[in-house]
């Protein structure tokens, strides 16, 4: 067993100060993982969050607290643009990584983080774990024991919304709540795919196994959004409707979009010769998982993450319990090489769907995906 996992936090934006720093800053996780370091470009944004949750040292400058963080690991909670560049780093300098999703968005960019990690003996857990959650496992059992008969479609998918510009963190005015996400709706790495529908895709894959064709249509809808009086000009793609194949004529329909759903949850809608599985509900009744009572005891909304392992005590209070999940898979990893689902592979085919869904959009024909897990 290793000694305690000294861990650098990328971005102290939204997800850094409602989920990331609250969780390991508890006390019943520093036998395993320490705050060591946290980076932020805006001025005072990481020095105000080293203050409000007790860690050890701050930067500007993430070259910095790679070279002097004194960090084994660090987790990457900066725009999805800046994740393979950052994650490069990291690996270069020799530190684990969590990825917050999207981990890159590019496959030959995440074939490179995959290769490196490899070669020097890091690790890479890239989120989301949808898998890890109970009722995805059952779904795909479910499907697997012919429960629904024989599965003919599937569809899966997430909206926009105003989710990022109305966040709580984003409405204050001091550095740790006034956080700007113009970037969700700009290139590189903006959209609902890469922030959103990625969940969706990690279920549907991790329930049907990997995909081998996509086509698409996909542009911007909504060209300008509106966050705190101040117009912002948006050009990551909001609308896209993609058909992915399964191979033996099995299909789903997948969305990301500026509004609009038409699933329940992440965990897809399946529909088969002898029923369906539609969010949770087996043929329109609730089916049963392992720790089903549980979840139903959590305040809405946080029910299935109450089932992941590490999800226990004081955690079950805290926003975003199922990325402080996926960055524990990480530190159980380093310090127990105990391997986890969680992998930069599954990812990496999630990152081929939604890459080659664009280069279907923009071709006008239906690409082969390359990837696997
Ligand atoms: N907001 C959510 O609900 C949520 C939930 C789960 C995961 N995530 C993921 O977490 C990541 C961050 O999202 P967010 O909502 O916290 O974004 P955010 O815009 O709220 O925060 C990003 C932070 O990164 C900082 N940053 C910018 N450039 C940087 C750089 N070069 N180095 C270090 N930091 C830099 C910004 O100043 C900002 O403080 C994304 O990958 C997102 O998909 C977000």
């Amino acid at each position: 067993m290793a000694d305690v996992v000294r861990m650098g936090v990328v971005g102290a934006g939204s997800i850094s100060v409602r989920g990331i720093l609250p969780h390991l800053s508890q006390e019943d996780v520093q036998d395993r993982v320490r705050l060591a370091a946290v980076c932020d470009p805006v001025p005072g944004r990481a020095e105000a969050a080293k203050e409000r949750f007790g860690i050890e040292r701050a930067f500007t400058d993430y070259a910095d607290l790679l070279a002097h963080g004194d960090v084994d690991a660090v987790t990457i909670a900066s725009p999805i643009g800046l994740h393979y560049k950052q994650g490069r780093m990291a690996l270069d300098a020799g530190k684990h990584v969590h990825f917050n999703k999207t981990m890159t968005t590019t496959v030959a960019e995440a074939t490179d983080l995959i290769e490196t990690a490899r070669q020097k003996g890091l690790k890479i857990v890239a989120s989301p774990g949808e898998m890890l959650r109970p009722h995805n496992q059952q779904i795909k059992k479910l499907i697997a024991d012919g429960a629904i008969g024989t599965l003919c479609w599937a569809a899966c998918g997430a909206a926009f919304g105003t989710y990022h510009e109305k966040e709580r963190v984003r409405q204050g005015d001091d550095v740790l709540s006034n956080i700007d996400p113009s970037w969700y709706f700009r290139k590189p790495g903006g959209g609902p795919l890469y922030d959103m529908t990625v969940y969706a895709l990690h279920a549907l894959t991790g329930i049907l196994g990997p995909a081998k064709r996509v086509t698409a249509l996909s542009g911007v809808r909504i060209k300008e959004r509106e966050f705190r009086g101040k117009m912002v000009p948006c050009d990551a793609d909001d609308n896209t409707l993609m058909l992915l194949d399964f191979g033996d004529s099995l299909f789903a329909l997948v969305y990301g979009t500026a509004a609009g759903r038409i699933t329940e949850g992440f965990g897809g809608s399946y529909f088969g010769t002898a029923g369906s599985i539609v969010g949770q509900k087996l043929n329109g009744e609730p089916f049963d998982y392992p720790g089903r009572d549980l979840a139903m005891q959590a305040p809405q909304g946080r029910g299935n993450q109450w089932l992941l392992p590490h999800v226990v005590g004081v955690h079950r209070e805290i926003e975003e319990q199922h990325v402080y999940e996926d960055i524990m898979q990480l530190i159980d990893w380093i310090r127990e090489d105990k391997p986890t689902i969680v992998t930069a592979e599954h990812a990496r085919h999630v990152i081929d769907i939604i890459e080659s869904a664009y280069r279907s959009a923009e071709t006008g024909r239906t690409q082969e995906l390359t990837t696997t897990f």
